[in-house]
């Protein structure tokens, strides 16, 4: 029986994340161009019933425990709702998470609960309307918030909240969306930018770091450690008190915990457990690998399960150790950023 989606250097991928669409209905400047990218043509893209096989080939062959939808903007599929009907009924105890921008989620959270979806993750990097407009270059700020209640609401949670934080527009209001969150309950991660914009505008001096996140966020709180295993989750978690003014004390109880996503200057390579399904069924063992395997290409000409299974353990063989975004090469000329952007890759 085939061992799984090791690689080389001795991991193995069981987390999954599976893209359901390229498209999205926003324009963050980290991710898309203004006009937005050519769209993949629609027989490119896997149908429901293509996903459905491919995620069960990796549940039932390769060891894959946990799934996450992702796009793209996933809510854009008209049929999302009934795959993941479809997965649930193959897969009674997966674990089915999907991370999306919230447009239109408000909406949704009720069928996607009904449907089998276990918990959602959201995008959301400022709560003031000017802010997020200049960030998502899109107007749909309350629809968001909207959003992230209706989960909250439906039983989608623990929900997850991501910020990237981008110099100069809202990382000023970090310490705010946080105060924000733990109101609320919700688990706010801030991400370190990474070089998956389409615009290429990428620069290792702008982006702002998990140190200087902790920094800002020092202003008004105390971070500790989360005692919690980290257990490969790209987040590190703080618990988040109080700051007592003008010390360096902490003071109250533990409002909730933040997390920092440090992909470029505290890299978790070495922990990795993940394998991706781009919308057109191809496999990356890595956000910056450069070689794609087709699965899809595959599937359709007939394969059978131990032929598509052995594929993705192909592509997974050859994963890359690290992604070297944190060596100071990364500014010099010979840092060649990835041709697709993170909305074409999948979140
Ligand atoms: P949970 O913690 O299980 O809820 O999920 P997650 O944090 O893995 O999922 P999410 O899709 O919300 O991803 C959060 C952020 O992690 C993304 O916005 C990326 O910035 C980053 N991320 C996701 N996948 C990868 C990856 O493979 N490599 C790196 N370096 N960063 C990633
Ligand atoms: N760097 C880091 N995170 C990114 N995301 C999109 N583009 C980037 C980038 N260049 C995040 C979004 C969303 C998730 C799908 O990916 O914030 O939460
Ligand atoms: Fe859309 Fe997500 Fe990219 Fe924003 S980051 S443009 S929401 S795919």
């Amino acid at each position: 029986a085939p061992a799984g989606l090791a690689d080389r250097y001795g991991r193995r991928a069981t987390d999954m994340r599976l893209s359901l669409t390229d498209k999205c209905n926003l324009r963050c400047t980290y991710c898309m161009p203004a006009e937005g990218l050519e769209w993949l043509a629609k027989q490119a893209v896997m149908t429901g019933e293509e996903v459905v096989r491919i995620v069960k080939v990796g549940v039932e062959q390769l060891g894959v425990r946990e799934l996450r939808l992702t796009g793209g903007e996933p809510l854009v599929r008209h049929d999302l709702v009934d795959i993941i009907a479809a997965l649930r009924r193959n897969h009674p105890g997966l674990p089915i998470s999907m991370t999306t921008n919230g447009v239109g989620l408000a909406r949704k959270a009720a069928a996607l609960k009904d449907a089998g979806l276990t918990r959602i993750n959201v995008s959301l990097d400022s709560l003031h309307e000017e802010t997020f407009t200049k960030l998502t270059r899109r107007p749909f700020l309350d629809q968001v918030l909207a959003g992230v209640d209706a989960a909250w609401a439906a039983g989608l949670g623990p929900v997850k909240l991501n910020a990237v934080l981008m110099r100069g527009i809202n990382d000023a209001e970090s310490p705010q969306l946080l105060a924000w969150a733990l109101e609320r309950g919700y688990e706010l991660r801030f991400i370190e930018q990474m070089p998956l914009d389409a615009d290429h505008g990428w620069t290792r001096r702008n982006m702002i770091t998990a140190a200087e996140i902790r920094g800002l966020l020092s202003r008004d709180f105390v971070l500790s450690p989360d005692p919690r295993e980290r257990d490969g989750a790209p987040a590190e978690r703080f618990e988040v008190r109080r700051r007592v003014a003008g010390t360096a004390d902490p003071e109250g109880p533990v409002l909730g915990t933040v997390g920092i996503i440090a992909s470029v200057t505290e890299p978790f390579c070495s922990d990795c457990r993940r394998t991706r399904i781009t919308a057109e069924g191809k496999i990356m063992s890595c956000l910056f690998s450069r070689e794609e395997y087709d699965l899809l290409g595959l599937l359709r000409a007939g394969a059978g399960d131990a032929e598509l299974a052995q594929r993705w353990q192909d592509a997974m063989w050859i994963k890359p150790k690290a992604h070297g975004m944190d060596h100071v090469g990364l500014d010099a000329p010979d840092f060649v950023q990835p041709d697709r952007s993170m909305s074409a890759i999948g979140g």
